[in-house]
């Protein structure tokens, strides 16, 4: 993995993102270590983060390296014109590699075209968000002990959720059956999809989500992505299509553990929160471990 830009989960194959795991683990039991202290770690953000952003920088902090950046690009000279790629030419000389985000799908794959340093997708657009698949997956493989042989129900925005087309993919690594539940309008892409049947795997759609409920291992939540809807009243049509309420999970699994990549909306209410499946906020936690082992082992300071 050493130099390597990770862009889309398909970068990394079934072995590394188990060896990426394994390493947060290691990281879990011991998370202040000083083996990063030669490098300069830059962080771009032209899109909002609370997690992602902190999480990353929160990662190499406690490994001792130094960190650059913006999460305001109205701060930089992109403002008077500069492109990205001159953007990314220039900092990828002042820095040993680049966590970006940004609004627009691909951007984050030309970085890594023009950079002679490697990019880490941080979320580009409606497309991927590779390195929240990889905390989802140690997340589930934590709370089910394995990645196998789950029932996942995907529940919100399928259409422009990132975080979903990034885990879906991962998982069309194992035999999984996938539960996916949309408004008609926000239904997984066929792109998306494509993978699933590559693999030969089962799906099955949905608009209604009480039905699968107790079926489920795991129940990924996602917000309604406002942003990325054109027509405002196109969202407001959709908004509050799923609300997970605490009586809703009366007849779960036991294993049953409610996942959401945050930020939360409305579509988990405040009473999920004190059930003991609820785990979005470890999971947000675990991100920490995760982007730990993705910055030693692409630095190359671990095997
Ligand atoms: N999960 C996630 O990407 O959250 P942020 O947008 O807060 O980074």
């Amino acid at each position: 993995m050493k130099n390597k830009s990770l862009i889309s989960i398909n970068d990394f194959n079934r072995e590394e993102h188990i060896r990426i795991l394994d390493l947060a683990e290691a990281f879990e039991r011991q998370p202040t270590q000083q083996i990063l202290d030669e490098y300069v770690v830059a962080s771009l953000f032209f899109e909002p983060s609370t997690r992602t952003r902190l999480s990353f920088e929160s990662a190499a902090s406690r490994l001792g390296a130094r960190l650059i950046g913006f999460s305001e690009p109205a701060s930089t000279s992109l403002q008077k014109g500069e492109s990205l790629r001159d953007t990314i030419r220039t900092i990828s000389n002042y820095s040993d590699i680049i966590i970006m985000r940004h609004p627009r799908e691909g951007s984050a794959r030309f970085a890594s075209e023009v950079a002679d340093i490697p990019i880490i997708n941080a979320g580009d657009g409606a497309n991927q968000h590779p390195t929240q698949t990889l905390l989802d997956l140690y997340s589930i493989r934590k709370t089910q002990g394995k990645l196998d042989n789950l029932d996942i129900v995907f529940v919100g925005d399928l259409k422009y959720g990132r975080t979903v087309h990034s885990l879906v993919m991962a998982f069309c690594n194992y035999n999984t059956t996938f539960h996916l539940v949309s408004p008609e309008v926000l239904k997984l892409p066929s792109s998306v999809k494509i993978h699933i049947k590559d693999k030969k795997l089962t799906y099955h759609q949905y608009t209604d989500l009480n039905a699968v409920i107790p079926q489920a291992d795991v129940i990924y939540m996602t917000r309604i992505q406002r942003e990325r809807f054109s027509d405002p009243l196109d969202y407001e049509k959709v908004k509050n299509s799923y609300v997970l309420h605490n009586q809703m999970l009366e007849d779960a699994k036991p294993n049953l553990r409610i996942l959401h990549p945050l930020p939360r909306v409305n579509e988990i209410a405040i009473d999920v929160d004190t059930n003991p499946m609820a785990y979005y906020f470890t999971q947000a936690l675990n991100g920490v471990f995760i982007r730990q082992a993705l910055l030693a082992s692409i630095l190359g300071v671990v095997e």
